[in-house]
């Protein structure tokens, strides 16, 4: 029987929306911030006339990457300004509010493509029969997925390796008025996280993991993709509670397809039971009907558990 791959969409919600697509650049708004920034999957050719595009408020433009190692082609370049921002504006999600800033890489704090992970998890943390549901955020930057979760009845073990990343999210949970919610920041390289909570025999009722292709550790440690995706897994499995549990996966920028991921996830969990779903994250666009391809994502959820 062939493995079904199946497509996640997020259509937006009030505070972001995907413009329109094409010509290698997308035209987002998150909260009341245009932005045009490179697309390279957006082959294709607008939707909308130039002048939508040119009345953006901020452009990044992108530079060759001149050979180093890890990023993205796209991702080097710098910010363009059509007229004076504050370097820091408040995009709400749910419950939550991402502080976004105007970040190196062309990023600015949130990727609205992961928002059906986060309402997912948000709307399973009742079905998990626990009165404190656990969840493990690997890789997990400045925090929506942690803060939604926090906000859903979850606690949290919150895990990057950026102090800085650290500190952006802690401001998100603070402007998100979730002081008090139980969420343990720890920054950390989550290669040598993951093994450690092994050895401590810790258990997590799901592990959201978003790893980027290349990678630094606090102490420099190296990760790549390639090499540190099979035993991530394999102790991300151990770590997860018997009865119900998930774990949720994305990766962007590889060369690996949506099929390989979830074998990739089948060989290493080798977990009895339960239900694998493969596919790729992808943003609707308001304008022209089209869907903009983000990320692949596997998704294992324990016997019991709907997917
Ligand atoms: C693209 S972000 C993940 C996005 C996040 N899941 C979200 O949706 O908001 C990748 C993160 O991985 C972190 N990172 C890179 N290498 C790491 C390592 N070895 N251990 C832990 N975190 C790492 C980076 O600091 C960065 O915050």
């Amino acid at each position: 029987m062939s493995p079904e791959i199946s497509i996640l969409v997020t259509p937006g919600w009030k505070d972001y929306a995907l413009l329109d697509t094409g010509n290698a650049r997308k035209l987002e708004r998150f909260g009341s911030i245009k932005l045009v920034r490179p697309e390279p999957q957006a082959l294709w050719r607008p939707s909308l006339p130039a002048d939508a595009w040119d009345g953006a408020d901020a452009f990044f433009d992108a530079k060759p990457n001149e050979g180093r190692a890890g990023e993205d082609d796209d991702s080097w370049g710098r910010w363009r300004f059509a007229r004076q921002l504050a370097p820091e504006w408040r995009v709400r999600i749910e419950d939550v509010t991402m502080l976004c800033r105007f970040s190196a890489f062309r990023h600015v704090g949130l990727f609205p493509e992961q928002a059906p992970h986060w309402l997912w998890i948000r709307d399973t943390a009742s079905r998990l029969g626990a009165e404190k549901p656990r969840l493990l955020n690997l890789f997990a930057y400045t925090g929506a997925a942690s803060l939604l979760a926090a906000a859903a009845g979850f606690e949290v073990t919150h895990v990057d390796a950026s102090k800085k990343a650290i500190a952006w999210a802690k401001e998100n949970q603070a402007a998100s008025g979730l002081g008090a919610a139980p969420i343990r920041w720890i920054c950390d390289d989550a290669t040598k996280f993951v093994a450690r909570e092994v050895r401590r025999g810790s258990r997590y009722h799901g592990v959201l993991l978003d790893p980027p292709k290349f990678g630094r550790g606090p102490a420099n440690e190296t990760w790549r993709i390639e090499d540190g995706l099979m035993p991530m897994l394999s102790d991300c499995a151990r770590l997860l509670a018997d009865g119900p549990a998930f774990l949720m996966l994305t990766a962007y920028a590889i060369r690996l397809s949506a099929l390989s991921l979830l074998e990739t996830a089948r060989d290493a969990m080798s977990t009895p039971g339960g239900q694998f779903q493969a596919g790729e994250l992808a943003v609707e666009q308001a304008a022209g009907a089209r869907h903009l391809s983000t990320s692949l994502f596997v998704r294992w959820t324990s016997a019991g558990l709907q997917p």
